[in-house]
């Protein structure tokens, strides 16, 4: 078979390389992929919201699944345009990637299920939401434990943690009155501020079943122990012994089956990846939000540790039959992945910089360097991006897996690449 990922980062460098392997797999292509991609599948020069485009491409090839990255072409309805034309596709449609793509049709629907989450309350303009918080909080010197989120999809950035009350009015304007999240801002979110640890539990489900992967960790601000401004994630690891079995059935129950099963009931089945972001608070785990795909880095430690074939899990989500396929397998070892990244991110950084040490980190044993933003330039893999590449090790612990990827780190150089030292420390106090 023939396989076409859609996307160009470290998660799409992932899965091309695990459907790769796969025995059913003739030859996978990446659109539009990075330098990566080159190696271990091919690339296809077509943007990612072209979907015109990149039908066409998969009806001149024969391309028997096509497997969707990130958020944006699903929120733009691209399994629904390939579904039109009868062309095998993984991921949700348009009107469940609303769980992603729309924070209040998310925290409406866990509501009505019942699923533990922050409570919230929805404003359309920044008056009422101001006065919201003037009437709530009404001194200037109160702790305003608050989270003001844009409704839309803003890359990571529409959401503003507050404490101060001046904290939440700025974070109002910026969403309502200055638009700097754009459409994303025509509505918002205000949200309690919980205090926890975050796991990331994604899972498979067809709409019926569902298959709940290893839970993982993510580091998503820029600097060690958890400082600096908010990133993609800096850096993941799989599993996490913050969720042993009892928390993730506990997971499963109250937060995944439930979602499922309203998703099927609002007529919007959810066939894909769900990813819960979940805070694990005093009173229990807590939903701060769902996306509707893998994420990126914490895909790159999952594969890595996948045992079972991948095409068969994506399949059988498509067909509705993941009842029928066994559990999938894992290898028992833990894998963490480290981020580098450009100088400046997550600000504005520069490209074009020559990568070097990419063979001798790749020849370390189980290690595997997925590219993120990487392009190649006159022959050579130079950096395309803020973050850059996601090395990625297995180890028989934690420790012994973090010690390998940076041990690969160090063999790989750029100007003005760096990374977060601490990836997986977080485990340690739950070992
Ligand atoms: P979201 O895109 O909604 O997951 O928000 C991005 C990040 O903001 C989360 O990973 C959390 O670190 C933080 N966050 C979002 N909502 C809350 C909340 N209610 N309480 C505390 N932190 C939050
Ligand atoms: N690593 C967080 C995300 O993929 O959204």
């Amino acid at each position: 078979m023939k396989i076409l990922i859609i996307g160009g980062g470290g998660r799409e460098h992932a899965l091309a390389w695990r459907l790769g392997q796969s025995s059913r797999v003739d030859r996978v292509f990446v659109a539009p992929g990075n330098a990566g991609t080159a190696v271990d599948a091919e690339n296809v020069d077509i943007a990612m919201h072209d979907f015109p485009r990149l039908i066409r491409f998969a009806k001149e090839n024969q391309i028997g699944l096509t497997v969707v990255g990130p958020e944006a072409p699903l929120a733009a309805g691209i399994v629904d345009a390939f579904a039109n034309e009868n062309l095998r596709i993984f991921g949700p449609t348009r009107g469940a990637a609303q769980l992603e793509a729309s924070k209040i049709f998310c925290k409406n629907l866990l509501r009505q299920a019942d699923v533990p989450t922050a409570d919230y309350q929805v404003f359309r303009d920044a008056e009422s939401a101001s006065r919201f918080i003037m009437d709530r909080f009404p001194s200037e010197t109160e702790e305003v434990p608050v989270v003001v989120k844009a409704d839309g999809l803003a890359a990571g950035k529409g959401v503003m943690g507050c404490s101060r009350r001046a904290d939440a009015l700025a974070a109002i304007r910026r969403v309502a009155t200055d638009r700097e999240f754009g459409e994303a801002g025509a509505q918002m979110v205000i949200e309690e501020r919980l205090d926890g640890e975050e796991v990331s539990v994604m899972a498979i489900t067809d709409g019926q079943t569902i298959m709940t992967l290893p839970p993982a960790q993510d580091h998503k601000p820029a600097f060690d122990g958890d400082q600096g401004p908010n990133t993609g994630g800096m850096g993941a690891y799989s599993p996490t012994p913050l969720v042993q079995d009892a928390t993730l059935a506990l997971i499963e129950e109250r937060i995944l089956v439930p979602t499922v099963h309203i998703m099927k009931r609002s007529r919007h089945a959810f066939r894909g990846v769900l990813y819960a972001g979940i805070i694990m608070t005093h009173q229990g785990p807590k939903v701060l939000e769902f996306n509707v795909r893998f994420g990126d880095p914490e895909c790159q430690p999952l594969l890595m540790r996948l045992q079972s074939d991948l095409l068969d899990c994506l399949e059988a989500t498509i067909d509705g039959k993941l009842h029928e396929i066994p559990p999938a397998q894992w290898d028992p070892r833990p894998a963490i992945s480290v981020v580098m990244a450009s100088a400046g991110y997550p600000g504005d950084y520069e490209r074009g910089k020559p990568i070097r040490g990419l063979e001798d980190a790749a020849a370390l044993p189980d290690v595997k360097v997925f590219h993120s933003g990487t392009a190649i330039s006159n022959g050579q893999v130079v950096s395309n991006g803020g973050r850059v590449l996601t090395v990625t090790a297995l180890g028989n612990s934690i420790s012994a897996a973090k010690l390998q990827a940076y041990r690969a780190v160090k063999c790989i150089r750029w100007d003005g690449a760096w990374c977060r030292k601490d990836i997986s420390d977080k485990a340690l106090r739950h070992l």
